[in-house]
């Protein structure tokens, strides 16, 4: 079937939400983007949960992006955890499934009904384990790839701090005297660890958070409305 030419967009960054792709007739499909990485398995076991469709089972073991599940009128697409805020914001995705940490990292216009409970970890601020106080008005240089979140912390506290931006390997920039502390995430504190860090403050508790496209929610308000429902009784009753 050719899909439906995509409306032009009016909005950019800060507008009015984006038009989701135009289902001109025929059952609506909506399309829901499903983070890659450590949020597959969890995201795909809730899904499976709710609706009877695993996005991992479907996506798994192909080079293929997107994949339908007709019997739940859904399209899975498989989108870097980075950007799924991305693709539902500008609604190449009705729906996905994202960090609060991504979230708030780069606020977007977004609904935000539902927290998923899953992908449950911490941004923290660590230092070297037994490194000594900073001197007094000393500002610190922090390294992390969590910029804003990093500068909201520090300027909250008053403290000046110097952010360097880095995009992984964050755990070893202490020891390299790169920086006196690192902003990162951490789940079970295994890196932190393994790099001789230790958590000196939690930024932000994190979770997994089902974020809308404001126009998809109006569109196709009721089908979103039962899928939000299915997804908050599995939430509810964990994954496990
Ligand atoms: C994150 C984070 C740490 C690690 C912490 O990296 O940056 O390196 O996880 O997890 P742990 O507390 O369970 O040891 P991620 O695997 O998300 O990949 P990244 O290096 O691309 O950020």
């Amino acid at each position: 079937m050719t899909q439906p030419r995509r409306q032009p967009r009016r909005s950019v960054r800060g507008g009015a939400a984006a038009r989701p792709r135009a289902q001109a007739r025929g059952p609506e499909i909506i399309t829901v983007a499903v983070p890659k990485g450590r949020l597959l398995e969890e995201a795909s076991a809730l899904f499976e949960k709710a609706v009877g469709v695993s996005p991992r089972a479907l996506l798994e073991g192909t080079r293929k992006l997107a994949a339908d599940a007709p019997q739940a009128g859904l399209r899975f697409i498989s989108i870097r955890a980075a950007d799924v805020a991305s693709y539902v914001e500008h609604g190449a995705a009705d729906v996905g499934v994202a960090g609060l940490d991504v979230l708030r990292e780069e606020p977007r216009d977004l609904y935000e009904p539902l927290d998923l409970g899953i992908g449950r970890c911490s941004i923290i601020v660590a230092r070297r384990k037994g490194a000594p106080p900073l001197p007094k008005g000393v500002a610190p240089r922090v390294a992390t790839k969590y910029v804003s979140l990093a500068a909201q912390h520090f300027a909250l506290k008053s403290l000046p701090a110097e952010i360097i931006e880095l995009h992984g390997s964050i755990e070893v920039a202490p020891s390299l005297g790169l920086a006196d502390a690192i902003v990162d995430i951490t789940e079970t504190g295994e890196t932190l660890r393994a790099n001789g860090l230790a958590i000196e403050e939690t930024v932000l508790e994190v979770s997994a958070r089902l974020i809308v496209n404001r126009v998809a929610l109006k569109l196709h308000a009721e089908r979103l409305r039962r899928l939000i429902a299915a997804l908050r009784a599995a939430a509810s009753q964990g994954i496990g």
